[in-house]
């Protein structure tokens, strides 16, 4: 399932300046995907809004067959969005609990809608904040039938689509699967982006809990490779100060670390072997990639930033890489090898220095004032 894409520097500028008055696509990537014609929106827009522009209470879906369209349309908050149709166009991916859809506003922005059953959610629903704080989720809406109607094997009297960041590419798990080969220095590239996107939401404390090839989302252009996460059902925010949650057993068989299925207890460290698990399973990287994320003992598996360190040195042992790959390496050691030499540097201190734990806090002041001293 390819997908088009247009990117370029210039469409950008002009992209975030019209999107400043567009709250609903913040930060679109892609735009027109989807074909929809001059009359669709005209009939869309006479079918949710009165003729002063008022919206009409309780719309929420019009139907292509009903009006003759080649595009249903949705209704979120302020804003009527264009669903792709499957049999002309392709669906962006299928899971046990939906099904997931190119959308369209009306200025062209595309946004990736995913179809559940369901009610619209509550902002303090765990995954609407989870997605919120990664800007991920851009809007909900749902609709009630008059009868139970089956939807994914299940009998439901609603139907819920979330509008979401449409992330580029194609599911990492069909990439892996179909029939282009991807090198070895490709994957190695694939593990470390995907190492950093999962970075990057612990720094938001947002524990995935569902981390595997299926839940994301990768774009190639030979090693100029995106990764991006998706699927933020099962995800959670660790409050500050806690280092695990408890929560039930979730997650998919293969993946889920020990103490998930011991404890019930969710941590980074259960990502962590999740994405070992991925390296190994879906990525079939060597052992020495990922067996360090697979210790039973959640603290004692290697840390995200070690395992790029690892990854990037691998990667710059491969022969004939390209100029824009060396870059990459160079520039990912200035990114995280500091962060590891001045963290390796720290627990060295401390394990010399160290003599209660209600010094800790001081001695990391100090050790940084130290380290940080012009
Ligand atoms: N924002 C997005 N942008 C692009 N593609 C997406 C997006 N969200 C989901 N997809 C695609 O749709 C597929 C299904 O989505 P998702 O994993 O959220 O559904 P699910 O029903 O919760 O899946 P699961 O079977 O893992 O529980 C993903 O594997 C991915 O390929
Ligand atoms: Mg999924």
């Amino acid at each position: 399932m390819k997908r088009g894409a247009t990117s370029d520097l210039e469409k950008g500028t002009c992209k975030r300046a019209k999107n400043a008055q567009n709250p609903f696509i913040p930060e679109p990537k892609q735009k027109n995907l989807l074909n929809i014609a001059t009359r669709e929106w005209e009939v869309a827009n006479s079918y949710f809004k009165t003729p002063q522009g008022e919206w009409r209470a309780r719309r929420t879906k019009m139907s292509k067959k009903l009006h003759k369209t080649n595009h249903s349309f949705l209704k979120f908050d302020e804003e009527i969005i264009a669903l792709a149709n499957r049999n002309i166009e392709k669906i962006l991916g299928e899971g046990s609990f939906g099904l997931v859809k190119i959308g369209q506003a009306e200025s062209g922005e595309n946004c990736a809608i995913k179809i559940e059953a369901g009610k619209k959610r509550e902002e303090s629903v765990e995954e609407v904040k989870v997605m919120k704080r990664l800007k991920y989720h851009l809007g909900e809406t749902s609709r009630t039938f008059n009868k139970e109607k089956e939807f994914k094997g299940e009998q439901t009297k609603s139907k819920r689509y979330t509008a979401l960041k449409l992330c580029k590419g194609e599911e990492l798990e069909a990439l892996l699967s179909g029939k282009d080969h991807l090198s070895y220095t490709q994957k190695l590239i694939i593990a470390i982006k995907a190492s950093e996107a999962l970075l990057e939401a612990h720094k938001l404390r947002v524990i995935h809990a569902d981390i595997k090839a299926k839940n994301m989302v990768t774009d190639v252009n030979a090693n100029e490779i995106t990764v991006e996460l998706v699927d933020f059902d099962f995800s959670m925010l660790l409050p500050e100060h806690r280092e695990h949650i408890y929560d039930g057993v979730k997650g998919t068989k293969g993946y889920m670390a020990p103490e998930i299925k011991e404890d019930k207890v969710f941590s980074f460290y259960t990502d962590i072997f999740a994405l070992g698990a991925m390296f190994k399973k879906d990525l079939g990287l060597p052992d020495f990639l990922y067996e360090h994320m697979l210790h039973d003992e959640p603290k004692k598996r290697c840390s995200l930033i070690e395992t790029i360190m690892n990854l990037i040195n691998e990667l710059s042992k491969q022969p004939h890489l390209d100029i824009a790959t060396l870059e990459f390496i160079e520039m990912m050691k200035l990114k995280y090898e500091s962060k590891k030499v001045l963290l390796t540097g720290f627990s060295y201190y401390m394990q010399q220095t160290v003599n209660t734990l209600t010094e800790i806090p001081k001695m990391a002041s100090d050790y940084f004032k130290y380290y940080f001293k012009p």
